[in-house]
């Protein structure tokens, strides 16, 4: 689609977007109009143009400073105003009591759907979750992983063993390499044996490439003037999902090759001979399956969503690591260390708590390279949020409480305030020694794993596959670091988002994520 006829389609609908907002402000009970505003907005894209424009959670990251941790800002084609909240309480509030009522927005939710499947990260309302919940939590505890750990060992090593090899045909060295490649190879190769009994071959089968190559294609980003437009448009206008886009079309190439190929074999292969005492995730839902607690669409739709939740951000978390190792040698070494000095393999007790130079460089990275870079979650009811830090609002009352009106869009900027300087000093900084003593530990910031949001909020949404990640990412971490050196290529990262928090090139966007590095045996 062109330029124009973005335009033209936006245009077409603002006047009408203009008089609902102009009615339903009339109406509601809401002190959301009278929550402070950054300024700077413009007429015809609000605050979301700067948002776009600026690095991730930059802009939100001025504004704090401006207004305070929870204000509004315009959004584009005169669509309601938007609440940014980053208040601790108000969040806690919001993710924890009453998180059934506010939904995934009409944005969201469909991307969930193309990119993952219609599974528990897409179910809407407290019953379907919980059932779902229910039945997939034994599957990701840490008494199951637990004793899985030879098995992540094993699906890691194979992987590990075949850089190693790819190394020794290159003489030791290999300049300019793209360590997602391996990292994803990594990341799927175990999540497949673990939750899916399935072998990617160390994510160099034909399987494993298809939905790797597809998944690369849904996060390439857009071209940046259409790609605003296009996003803003989408927002005001969600029927535009249903269309023949290329762009939305890219973001299920990578689901659809699961559903309509390992997920099929996957079943096949298994449904007769399910093991009742098998603690993998296909033999929980094919136990469901047999029993009819579960249909067979929805038994895709769970195993596409974990193939693709499972592997992708614990991907990126290593390629960000990676990367920050490969500028910071002295770091590099000092956890190098720590691994070699440990004796003999670790156990997964090990792994969660005996390497504290380990926990603080996955701690750090998950704070400044949060992979949902924005929350975005849309009011179902009237509710008032309480906060923490009061605010004044532009009739000069100060209060410790929003009200909002169903319907209000609420963001929290993750990234903005997992790395705002009045709560970390240096937030833009990747230092993990600030997770070793610096800072008072039991500070209580937000309510979320390492005091931090990356995972979700602690709640009943709060990412369930968690254990799972941080596990793989330090087996698969210890083993990299232990095998290999990394060094940075003189490139610079740009980060953008699509969908996802991706690590493009600086100059070099369309290439997708990228992370060099020059890599050297040891
Ligand atoms: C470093 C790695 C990971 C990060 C940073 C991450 C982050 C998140 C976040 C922020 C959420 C909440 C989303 C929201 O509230 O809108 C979430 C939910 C979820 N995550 Fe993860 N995740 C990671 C790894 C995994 C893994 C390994 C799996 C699967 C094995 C997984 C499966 C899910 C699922 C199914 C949900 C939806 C939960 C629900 O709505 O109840 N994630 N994740
Ligand atoms: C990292 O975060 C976890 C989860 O909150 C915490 O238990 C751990 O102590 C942190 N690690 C370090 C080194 O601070």
């Amino acid at each position: 689609m062109s330029i124009s006829l973005y335009l033209l389609l936006g245009a077409t609908f603002v006047i009408s977007a203009w008089a609902l907002k102009l009615s339903s402000e009339r109406k509601s009970a809401s002190s959301v109009s009278k929550l402070p505003v950054p300024p700077g907005a413009s007429f015809l894209f609000g605050h979301e143009k700067t948002v776009f424009y600026e690095q991730p959670g930059r802009a939100f990251r001025n504004w704090i400073e401006k207004c305070g941790l929870t204000y509004r800002i315009k959004a584009a084609f005169g669509a309601p105003d938007i609440v940014v909240l980053g208040d601790p309480m108000g969040i806690e509030y919001l993710t924890q009591k009453r998180i059934y009522d506010y939904h995934h927005s009409r944005v969201v939710r469909p991307r969930v759907g193309r990119f993952l499947g219609r599974g528990l990260g897409w179910v809407e309302g407290e019953d379907e979750h919980k059932r779902m919940k229910r039945l997939i939590n034994p599957s990701l505890s840490a008494e199951t992983l637990r004793t899985m750990a030879p098995d992540v060992r094993d699906a890691a090593s194979r992987v590990l063993n075949d850089m190693s090899q790819v190394l020794e045909a290159n003489n030791g060295a290999i300049k300019n390499v793209d360590v997602l490649h391996w990292t994803a190879r990594a990341a799927l190769n175990v999540v497949g044996r673990i939750a899916f009994l399935y072998d990617f071959e160390g994510g160099h089968g034909e399987d494993a490439e298809n939905i790797l190559h597809g998944r690369r294609r849904g996060v390439t980003p857009m071209a940046r003037y259409t790609g605003f437009i296009f996003l803003m448009l989408l927002r005001r206008f969600p029927i535009l999902n249903d269309l023949p886009i290329p762009a939305i079309q890219a973001q299920a190439i990578a689901r659809l090759t699961i559903q309509n190929g390992v997920a099929r074999e996957m079943i096949r292969r298994n449904k007769d001979f399910v093991d009742k005492h098998s603690k993998d995730l296909l033999s929980a839902l094919l136990i469901a399956y047999s029993e009819n607690r579960i249909s067979l669409e929805e038994l895709n739709e769970q195993i596409s969503t974990f193939v693709m939740a499972g592997h992708e951000a614990t991907t990126l978390t290593l390629g960000f690591t990676l990367w920050e190792l490969a500028h910071n040698q002295e770091v590099q070494n000092r956890l190098r260390e720590e691994i070699a000095n440990w004796p003999g393999e670790p156990t997964y007790d090990d792994y969660v708590s005996g390497l504290p130079y380990l926990d603080a460089v996955l701690n750090e990275t998950l704070r400044k390279y949060p992979g949902l870079a924005y929350m975005e979650r849309v009011a179902t009811k009237e509710d008032s949020i309480p906060l923490k830090e009061p605010i004044t609002l532009t009739d000069g009352r100060v209060v410790n409480s929003v009200e909002v009106a169903p319907g209000q869009t609420i963001l929290v900027p993750i990234i903005a305030i997992q790395r705002l300087d009045s709560v970390w000093t240096d937030g833009d900084t990747w230092r993990p020694e600030r997770w070793l003593g610096d800072r008072n530990p039991t500070e209580k910031m937000w309510p979320g794993y390492a005091n931090l949001l990356v995972f979700g909020s602690n709640g009943p949404r709060t990412c369930i596959g968690a254990k799972l990640a941080i596990f793989v990412y330090k087996i698969v971490l210890s083993g990299l670091v232990t095998r290999f050196r990394f060094e940075g290529t003189g490139e610079e990262l740009a980060l953008g988002i699509a969908s996802s928090l991706q690590p493009w090139l600086k100059d070099k966007t369309e290439m997708g994520p990228q992370i060099p590095v020059h890599m050297y045996a040891l």
